[in-house]
């Protein structure tokens, strides 16, 4: 079965074409992310005109680097949640159109499930049930993974997401948005334990995050030491940071497997790229005994593969759309 998929919740305009939720026949990712530096982050009002620019073009790319047709196409795969309302709309529209005129079923797709369906391309044996970290710009949550298209939260951030914290914290450091892959990268160069930050739990909910506090501690040390005059080792504070967000992350997921008695360890969203992350879910699945598997890197941002790849699982399991489909800025992973 071939899935037309198609992406516009932030600020990448993306289709694919995925054959049985497993194989991608074409990818087509327009990232706007070179205009939104202007500004320092996504501007909405930007993100939805350029979707609606771009969509047409992309999607037309996306069925010839398939060498498809739309009459080779069995159904249209859409992220309708969460997201920017106004660039989500652009995308539902768009798939609500192409849907009504060839009469393909339309599959709406949650975009955390999307991306936690990366997986299942990157590594075509992994099934449910596991125990995923989604950690992207917007949500941080630990999700027990029953089925395809079950889900149950187990943890969830109470304030800033992971990929937010990054951003915030790259920006007081200078560095232009999405600063998160630029702080990770300057990390690798610094000493992690040359800066104190705070370790913030959430009191009588272990599985849960909390990082404002940590954003604002590194925010108020940068400030503080430059108001002093004091010099700043860019490279040991973003390591530092780094390893406080990282730690947080991997104590609440590992705290989660043992006592759910899980294990195999998924993760998935824009953060689960960051080397640190990678390289401690690695080590300590190693010296806890669990699977671990990380979604190639071109898959853990935005793109339209990983819609296409849920697309499949939500149609199995029945989940068709009517014409009447509405985008959604905010809803849980397990609303079905
Ligand atoms: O999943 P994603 O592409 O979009 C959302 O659904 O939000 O995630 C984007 C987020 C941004 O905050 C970006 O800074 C962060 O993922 N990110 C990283 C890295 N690569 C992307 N954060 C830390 N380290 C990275 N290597
Ligand atoms: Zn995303």
């Amino acid at each position: 079965m071939k899935i037309l998929s198609i992406e516009s919740s932030c600020d990448e305009t993306a289709a694919a074409v995925v054959e049985d939720g497993r194989k991608v026949l074409s990818s087509v990712v327009a990232s706007q992310v070179e205009e939104h530096r202007l500004y320092g982050g996504v501007v909405p009002e930007i993100a939805s005109r350029r979707h609606a620019e771009s969509i047409s073009a992309v999607v037309r790319e996306a069925l010839a680097q398939a060498q498809c047709n739309l009459s080779d196409i069995d159904a249209i795969g859409v992220t309708f949640a969460p997201g920017l309302i106004g660039a989500l709309l652009v995308g539902v529209n768009f798939a609500k159109g192409l849907s009504l005129a060839t009469g393909k079923p339309l599959v709406p797709v949650h975009h955390l499930r999307s991306h936690i369906a990366a997986n299942y391309i990157t590594h075509t044996e992994l099934k449910p049930p596991f125990l995923c970290l989604v950690v992207s710009g917007g949500h941080s949550h630990i999700v027990m993974v029953e089925d395809y298209t079950k889900m149950r939260v187990i943890g969830a951030t109470r304030d800033d997401a992971a990929g937010e914290a990054f951003d915030k914290a790259a920006r007081t450091m200078g560095m232009p948005y999405p600063g998160g892959i630029e702080l990770d990268r300057v990390a690798e160069e610094g000493n992690e334990n040359a800066y104190t930050l705070p370790h913030p739990t959430v009191a009588g909910s272990p599985y849960d995050f909390s990082f404002s506090g940590l954003k604002t501690a590194v925010i108020n040390l940068h400030h503080n030491a430059e108001q002093k005059g004091e010099e700043i080792c860019k490279e040991d504070l973003c390591a530092s940071f780094r390893k406080a967000v990282v730690d947080c992350l991997t104590d609440n997921l590992f705290k989660a497997a043992a006592d759910l008695g899980v294990d195999t360890i998924v993760a998935a969203g824009g953060v689960s790229a960051n080397r640190l992350l990678r390289r401690e879910l690695e080590r300590l699945c190693k010296e806890k005994g669990c699977k671990l598997y990380v979604p190639q890197l071109s898959l853990c941002g935005d793109n339209g593969a990983m819609v296409g790849s849920q697309a499949y699982y939500e149609f199995l399991s029945g989940n068709i759309a009517e014409s009447n489909l509405n985008a959604i800025a905010t809803l849980p992973i397990d609303y079905l």
